[in-house]
């Protein structure tokens, strides 16, 4: 397996699975994360944002109990005595012999690769530019994204899910569990990094770029589809003690519905989806 086993590009480097099976074919307990404008993240990485850099979070799946279930001194055995990587790390790193390949140089490189998944060519962004403009249905959907029209129900999605990012950086409870308690949340998310109560059931607000890519949604893979999601979100979403104040039931219907998805699809960039850069180098 490789970190590509569950973040694969055309799947918008995500599996595809609510849960993702590791090398002993056992679930993890969360679902895959997109990778798609990964550099830009701030607000720490994992869905609970505990690893602070893309140089500390490439550390973790090898030696994850679920995912590679290797150890770091193992895999760089493997890396010195691999045919083709020894040249490339002393190339990319200035090294003398391959003796000098640690952990901490392959963190690098892999956080490196990742920083370039750029996407910044979605019908969204040409029309950003002045390049483009929206149909009467994607027009809609913006505006009720993002509460810009007085005479439109307002969804909320655009203080969660904002430009250019399509996502704030920002932890919240956006209603997936009912919670009597602040200790009844089934996973504690952010709470369990930041040790504050206040902090259960919050989870990073994810990116939508290419999200027709990337079903299941959520934490833990539950919806299936945008349909689910934003049958959710209409809904009002599930009470507990930390759920996000911006949620409510949404007065719309099935047009307003349609009109959403077709704003959501613009974040679609199918060049990034495509590129041959971000394909296994070894095939
Ligand atoms: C067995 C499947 C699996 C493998 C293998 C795997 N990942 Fe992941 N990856 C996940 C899951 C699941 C999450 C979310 C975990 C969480 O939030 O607790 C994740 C999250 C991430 C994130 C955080 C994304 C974000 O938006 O915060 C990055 C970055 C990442 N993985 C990179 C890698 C790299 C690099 C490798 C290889 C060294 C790798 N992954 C191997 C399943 C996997
Ligand atoms: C209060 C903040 C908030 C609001 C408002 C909000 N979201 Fe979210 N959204 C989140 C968070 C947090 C997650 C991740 C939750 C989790 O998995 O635990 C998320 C996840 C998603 C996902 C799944 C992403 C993935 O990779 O699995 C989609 C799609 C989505 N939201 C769309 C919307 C739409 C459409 C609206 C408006 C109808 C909306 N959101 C309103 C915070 C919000």
């Amino acid at each position: 397996m490789s970190c590509s086993s569950c973040h694969l590009p055309e799947l918008n480097f995500t599996d595809g699975k609510a849960f993702s099976k590791g090398i002993d074919g056992l679930n993890g307990t969360r679902s895959s994360m997109s990778l798609i404008n990964i550099g830009f993240v701030q607000a720490g990485l994992f869905w609970d944002g505990r690893a602070k850099t893309l140089e500390d979070q490439a550390l973790f799946p090898v030696e994850d109990q679920i995912e590679l279930h290797n150890t770091w001194p193992n895999v760089i055995n493997k890396l010195k005595r691999h045919v083709v990587y020894p040249k490339m790390f002393r190339e990319a790193f200035g090294i003398n012999d391959r003796s000098e390949i640690t952990k901490e140089l392959a963190a690098k490189a892999i956080a490196q690769f990742e920083r370039t998944l750029v996407s910044k060519d979605s019908k969204f962004d040409r029309i950003q530019a002045g390049k483009e403009s929206y149909s009467d249905l994607e027009l809609l959907g913006y505006g009720l994204f993002f509460d810009d029209d007085p005479d439109l129900p307002d969804t909320e999605c655009g203080h969660c899910h904002n430009i250019p990012m399509t996502s704030s950086d920002d932890f919240f409870n956006n209603g997936l569990s009912e919670a009597a308690t602040l200790d009844d949340f089934k996973d504690l998310g952010r709470g369990k990094i930041t040790g504050s109560k206040s902090d259960n059931g919050k989870f990073r607000a994810p990116t939508l770029r290419n999200i027709k890519y990337s079903a299941p949604y959520m934490h833990d893979g539950r919806f299936a589809t945008i349909d689910d999601v934003i049958a959710h979100y209409k809904s009002g979403a599930k009470s507990s003690p930390t759920k996000d104040p911006l949620l409510h039931k949404l007065d719309i219907e099935d047009h307003h519905i349609q009109a959403l998805k077709a704003f959501i699809d613009t974040f679609t960039d199918t060049l990034f989806y495509k590129n041959p850069e971000f394909k296994n180098p070894f095939k």
